[in-house]
């Protein structure tokens, strides 16, 4: 099971004399209590949905039974042209129990199967229908032995055993049981059964695929003691950036791939795109770039792939995903190949869609993220954009401000949570939170504030220092917390003034600032370092307070409603 990535209702479905579904809303330890303790089928699907189409309801969870009940099908994607599809069976005589795309399709198969009474011309049909993005596993209930698969925009990975097969979205939850995995290719279909696996092109020709061997690393759900993933992963954040140092700075010398780091000096224009906290990553890592003269621009995934600009006259373009699938990445990596850029991705997830599509791709190698809310991985993501920018001239100084930095995290973690959990327990009461920055400081607000919103449930807006002027100072009222970040010693005097703006308006300010730049009435102090690598050295108290108010409002901290750790849909 997927399980790890967030998801808001789970189902399973198998043959044991004729098809049997259990699916519900909610966890999926929650739906194993309703699933017989042995179960006698060769097949079973499992799907855990995080909703796009129609609501989280046991109706519109999957696996899908089409209306004749010959076919039953999970998905992950989003069809474009279901309403269309979803009339025209309709006019058939078709009826749909919940208001999913999938659903669409699975009536769409089986009405395709009962005319032809051959699956894969049924899926053949099926596919010159379908516009969108799709990874499917279905069965057929006259054929319980196989297990059928078709691919187009979303990842489909099979798995290969000894005696039995797999079909996953990654690689990672088959691990347990296989290190052998073929991937299927857009447009690709095929059937699985115990022993065999046989996959077709677009056209229906039989193409023989090599397993790729891959050790990737098995998801831990050890908490090691932990009460959750994310404060596990929090402080795993100095391993993290160690792990990095070792892994691209050996003997003294930066270990970058030769032809990455000349297409990189030879471009005029780099530019960065990512999502959420990658994007986050990525203007941080912009400035890392323009700071070795390199010209940069930084984008969100999903607004770059509907206007994509290429600035300069040889544009390298570096992608920044966590997961390695997120679909609206992979939407603007299409277009990239379409123009023949070269790129990179920055991953954490070896062996990804991103991983293996892209021109270069360097590993993060901070073990698996569980925790919905990402935080060892953006430290690592700016650790590491720290060392290529470096890498460009050679400037070693950076590694050593790294390590200094480790010190920085490695204090927050042993002496600052009590002080970081007061205030915590201050802001769980609010609705409404602001934080202040300036250059770095203000990168650093967009991600604590994004951080403290997708845990807390809190409405939080990140503004640079100078904006509020501009705008949001309208906002400002009595008792209203502002959070302000002063790392920087260029910016911190009109920082300073800032606090003044809004404690005039009767704001309540929690500062967190460098022993240098301190004043007596700031909330947390923490050690000197270089002032560039804020997000690498300081980003943990923004975590941990994010955390504590999760913690403090009773919510799931690992699991926050509405979101999914790996969002493979647009
Ligand atoms: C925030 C968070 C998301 C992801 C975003 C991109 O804590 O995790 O904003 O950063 O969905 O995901 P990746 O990095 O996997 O492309």
């Amino acid at each position: 099971m997927l399980d790890y990535r967030g998801y808001d209702s789970a189902g399973i479905a198998y043959f044991d004399r004729g098809i049997k579904i259990h699916k519900d809303v909610g966890s999926v330890e929650h739906l194993m209590q309703s699933v017989p303790e042995t179960i006698a089928s060769n097949i079973m699907i499992g799907h855990t949905r995080w909703a796009t189409h129609g609501a989280p309801t046991k109706l519109n969870t999957h696996p899908h039974l089409s209306f004749h009940e010959t076919i039953c099908l999970v998905h992950n994607g989003v069809i474009d042209n279901y309403k269309e599809l979803k009339a025209k069976l309709t006019e058939q005589g078709y009826r749909f129990y919940g208001e999913t795309d999938s659903e669409v399709v699975a009536n769409l198969l089986e009405s395709f199967y009962l005319e032809e009474k051959d699956v894969l011309l049924a899926i053949q049909k099926t596919k010159a229908l379908l516009h969108g993005s799709y990874a499917i596993a279905f069965f057929v209930g006259d054929a319980p032995d196989f297990l059928y698969v078709m691919k187009k925009g979303s990842p489909l990975v099979v798995g290969k055993g000894k005696g039995f097969n797999l079909v996953a979205s990654d690689a990672s939850p088959m691990i347990e049981h296989t290190n052998d995995f073929l991937e299927l290719e857009d447009g690709e279909f095929g059937f699985l059964s115990q022993d065999k696996v046989v996959i077709y092109d677009e056209k229906g020709n039989e193409v023989e695929k090599t397993p790729i061997h891959k050790d990737i690393e098995l998801i831990s759900h050890d908490l090691k003691g932990y009460p959750h993933y994310m404060l596990k992963e929090i402080e795993e954040i100095p391993q993290t950036i160690s792990r990095l140092i070792n892994a691209y700075f050996q003997d003294g010398e930066f270990r970058f791939d030769k032809d990455l780091l000349t297409d990189l000096r030879e471009s005029d224009h780099i530019l960065f795109i990512g999502c959420g906290t990658s994007y986050h990553a990525g203007l941080v890592g912009g400035r890392y770039f323009e700071k070795y003269k390199k010209s940069a621009s930084r984008f969100i995934a999903s607004e770059w792939a509907f206007h994509p600009t290429y600035p300069g006259k040889k544009p390298f373009i570096i992608l920044i995903s966590q997961s390695g699938e997120t679909a609206d990445l992979i939407h603007c990596l299409k277009i990239i190949k379409e123009h023949n850029l070269k790129n990179l991705i920055i991953t954490n997830t070896g062996g990804s869609t991103l991983d293996r599509n892209c021109t270069y791709s360097l590993l993060l190698h901070s073990g698996v993220e569980v925790s919905v809310a990402s935080t060892k991985a953006y430290v690592a993501q700016t650790t590491l954009l720290a060392m290529l920018a470096a890498a460009l001239e050679d400037d070693k100084a950076v590694v050593a401000d790294l390590r200094q930095a480790i010190n920085v995290v490695n204090d927050i973690q042993d002496h600052y949570k009590p002080a970081i959990q007061e205030v915590a327990k201050e802001l769980a009461p609010h609705k409404n939170v602001f934080y202040l920055g300036r250059g770095y400081d203000y990168f650093l607000s967009l991600e604590a504030s994004l951080k403290l919103k997708e845990i807390s449930y809190i409405h939080s807006e990140a503004v640079p220092g100078g904006e509020l002027k501009h705008g949001p100072i309208a906002l400002i009222e009595p008792g209203l917390p502002v959070i302000v970040f002063i790392t920087d010693p260029e910016t911190a005097p009109s920082m300073r003034s800032n606090i003044e703006e809004v404690k005039s308006r009767g704001a309540k300010v929690y500062t967190i600032s460098t022993a240098e730049l301190s004043s007596p009435e700031d909330a947390v102090v923490v050690k000197d370092y270089a002032y560039y690598l804020s997000s690498v050295a300081i980003s943990s108290v923004a975590f941990y307070l994010a955390y504590y108010v999760s913690l403090e409002k009773g919510l799931n901290v690992d699991k926050p409603r509405n979101l999914a750790k790996s969002v493979t849909v647009e």
